[in-house]
């Protein structure tokens, strides 16, 4: 092969990061192979220990690549069969490269399922230990990113430990099609050497075993939904990233970022900048990309295995290895953050969030909802730009707009009694927002 080409081709630079996933599957072909009588217990014990002593050589970074071997598997068979003779010649019977890298594929993905939802769950944590931590504390709640009514502090960071709970249960449904045994299906059709597939699978650890060898060897749909999973973490961390970007700014002032987790401008003294957020926003965009790569190259393909797979790594390790490190990032930022809470009280001071409050005032005394609105519209109107909260109109006036106000009004502009109020299954009301912390509390414990 001319050199340009072997470059071109080659896998080796980014698909050693699969020896341990490798080793693992030759270890239980080995045993299979045993098994059918293809190669002596002798040999595939010297199999085993010589695979390893390569898996510790390559963790301990004594492993010699030869970058004239084009991948991952042939570096490890040419080691080994240098180790222990004619038996690492026989390792590959039965088994192509294109079911072995479908099954290191897969035992890779269901790897990273995991510690994904690991690192989920620890994510988590530090959310619901923030809303422990502030669980009185009252925000206005934003819509349009306009102020539109109150809600706990706790209630917002809940908000998002709901969503990732969707990306752990969406992860465990990709987990059930991931853990599909691909090996045995050799090139595209078997082999005349007929192995114990369901007997790998249980050594591996596989639930199912693949029905039909065509497809095993160019399914490569568990990695788009790995990879689609992925990007929907990094869009859940970029909707929490530009909620802190602007709660951080001078004008709203809700939280500080610590300076171990900001920057400061290289030219500006007073600033201090919310990279890790802008970060995580922003590297959204490449995890979006991955999945659209990874489409893009199954789309059209011939049946079975086409070399285009090959295509199918980078962008699938750029994914774990960003979303990874932003959940690390996060977990480790939202414990320091500094919650302003006189800012947040000021804020939610503002009597405008309780108008709804006011219209359900009028609609619990008879009112229908759509009059109260109107009406209410009317009585802010009047006091826009006139220097005159909405909780100051003396009753006389209000009584002009509608002859059911009453002296009991006053309690309307109650932040807390409003909050506690909304006690429907979901909304914010104290004991509601309490019930969680502690339903998550358990949910995350251990
Ligand atoms: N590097 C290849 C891949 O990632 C491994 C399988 C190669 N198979 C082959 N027939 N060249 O898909």
């Amino acid at each position: 092969m001319a050199r340009v080409a072997a470059r071109y081709s080659e896998s080796q630079s980014f698909d050693r990061r699969l020896y341990r996933q490798d080793i693992a599957g030759s270890i239980a072909h080995a045993t299979a192979l045993a098994k059918a009588g293809i190669i002596s217990d002798e040999e595939k014990k010297r199999i085993e220990t010589g695979l390893r002593e390569i898996e510790r050589e390559i963790s301990s970074g004594k492993f010699l690549w030869d970058e004239s071997l084009e991948d991952v598997h042939m570096n490890i068979e040419n080691v080994l069969t240098k180790k222990i003779g004619e038996a690492g010649a026989k390792l590959h019977t039965a088994r192509s490269r294109n079911d072995q890298i479908a099954l290191d594929m897969r035992l890779y993905v269901k790897d990273e399922i995991k510690r994904t939802c690991l690192r989920i769950k620890k994510l988590q944590a530090s959310l619901v230990g923030l809303a422990q931590e502030h669980v009185g504390v009252v925000v206005p709640g934003y819509t349009h990113l306009q102020r539109a009514q109150p809600v706990f502090l706790a209630h917002y960071f809940l908000s998002h430990v709901e969503s990732l709970a969707r990306d752990t249960e969406r992860l465990s449904d990709c987990m059930e099609r991931t853990d599909v045994l691909p090996l045995g299906s050799g090139a595209l059709s078997g082999s005349t050497i007929v192995l114990d597939r369901e007997s790998i699978a249980r050594d591996l650890k596989f639930s199912r075993v693949s029905q039909n060898s065509l497809d095993a060897v160019s399914d490569r749909d568990f990695v788009c939904e790995f990879v689609f999973c992925l990007a929907m973490i990094g869009m859940h961390l970029s909707r929490l990233s530009e909620d802190l970007i602007i709660w951080g700014t001078s004008e709203f002032g809700f939280v500080e970022f610590s300076e171990e987790f900001s920057t400061g401008s290289s030219l500006m003294p007073q600033k201090k900048n919310p990279d890790m957020a802008e970060l995580t926003r922003g590297k959204t965009g490449r995890l979006y990309g991955n999945l659209m790569s990874i489409l893009t190259t199954l789309k059209a393909l011939p049946s079975s295995y086409n070399r285009d797979l090959q295509e199918d790594k980078e962008a699938l390790f750029d994914s774990v290895d960003t979303v990874n490190a932003a959940l690390e990032v996060f977990s480790g930022m939202l414990p320091k953050l500094k919650i302003n809470r006189e800012k947040m009280k000021e804020a939610s001071g503002d009597p405008n969030l309780l108008a709804t409050d006011l219209a359900e005032y009028l609609v619990k005394k008879g009112m229908a909802f759509r009059k109260a609105h109107e009406t209410v519209g009317k009585i802010v109107a009047g006091t826009m730009g006139k220097g005159m909260q909405l909780g100051a109109i003396p009753l006389t006036k209000l009584k002009k707009f509608s002859s059911l106000f009453d002296a009991d009004v006053a309690k309307v502009f109650d932040v807390r009694r409003s909050l506690s109020a909304r006690r429907a299954t979901g909304a914010p009301s104290p004991d509601n927002v309490r019930a969680q912390i502690k339903h998550w509390r358990i949910q995350l414990r251990g």
